[in-house]
């Protein structure tokens, strides 16, 4: 396997900012390495993932974590993806698909991860309920997710469609525990992360300005900047890294 340098091009994730300065590459494979943590992405095991982006999490599950198979889905980047799997020689590990989860059979892969993109997809509780069919008995699900703190607050919804976020996935972290339980996944394990992922987002857009993404266009870079910061400031959305097993 060659060991390609990946750039800022191949991600796509708010990033987990230990500080301002740091790189947007580091920043996205720190949330990146959380959630591996949280899906306990473990040497052998297949995994599923969901919202994939340009595909650079996919070279660290296998390069990183060890990884066997990774089945991988994007809606918007899958070609993207495909080219860093040729680019990075992974095509014996992974493969990107068209479409989603119901390609894939019951009960076939150790692990689901959706990076930064569940929050996204329409709808975030028929991904939970897909998720849980397709995962062996005993397999984990890992998210770094958007919940919300203030459902009552008056420009959520509206925030909500203009970022391309259904409002059906405005869920609490009440309603996610329930949507989970209800799936079929227990011993769920939760850790906010909200000032690292949406203050460290914010604070960097302030320090780095285009810096922080360039290959993104700064007007979406700063839009998203702001709403990281009103979002933390108001405490209406907190973000979040969850795991979870399938009973
Ligand atoms: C914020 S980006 C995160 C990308 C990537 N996980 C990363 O960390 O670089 C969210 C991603 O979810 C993808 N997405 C949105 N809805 C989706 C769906 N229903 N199925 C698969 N991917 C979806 C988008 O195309 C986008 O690439």
């Amino acid at each position: 396997m060659s060991v390609v340098a990946l750039g800022p091009a191949d991600w796509g994730n708010l990033g987990l900012w230990a500080s301002p300065d740091q790189t947007y590459v580091s920043a996205c494979e720190a949330l990146a390495d959380r959630l591996a943590e949280a899906a306990r992405l473990t040497p052998g095991c297949s995994v599923a993932d969901v919202g994939c982006g340009r595909g650079a999490q996919l070279a660290r599950w296998v390069r990183t974590f060890g990884v066997e198979r990774v089945e991988a889905f994007d809606t918007a980047h899958g070609s993207a993806a495909q080219k860093l799997v040729m680019r990075c020689g992974l095509a014996a590990s992974v493969a990107v698909h068209d479409g989603g989860l119901e390609r894939l059979e019951a009960a076939s892969v150790d692990r689901v991860v959706a990076l930064d993109s569940a929050y996204f997809f329409d709808t975030r509780r028929e991904f939970v309920q897909e998720a849980a069919r397709v995962l062996k008995p005993g397999g984990r699900l890992g998210l770094a997710d958007l919940v919300v703190s203030k459902p009552g607050h008056r420009r959520l919804k509206w925030a909500a469609r203009i970022s391309g976020v259904p409002t059906a996935n405005l869920w609490t972290a009440a309603d996610f525990g329930r949507e989970l339980a209800d799936a079929g996944f227990t011993d769920l394990r939760w850790e906010t992360v909200t000032r690292q992922v949406l203050g460290g987002f914010a604070a960097a857009v302030k320090a780095q300005g285009r810096a922080v993404a360039p290959a993104e266009p700064w007007v979406k870079v700063w839009a998203t900047g702001k709403m990281c910061r009103v979002a933390v400031e108001s405490q209406v959305l907190e973000y979040v890294l969850a795991g979870a097993a399938r009973s």
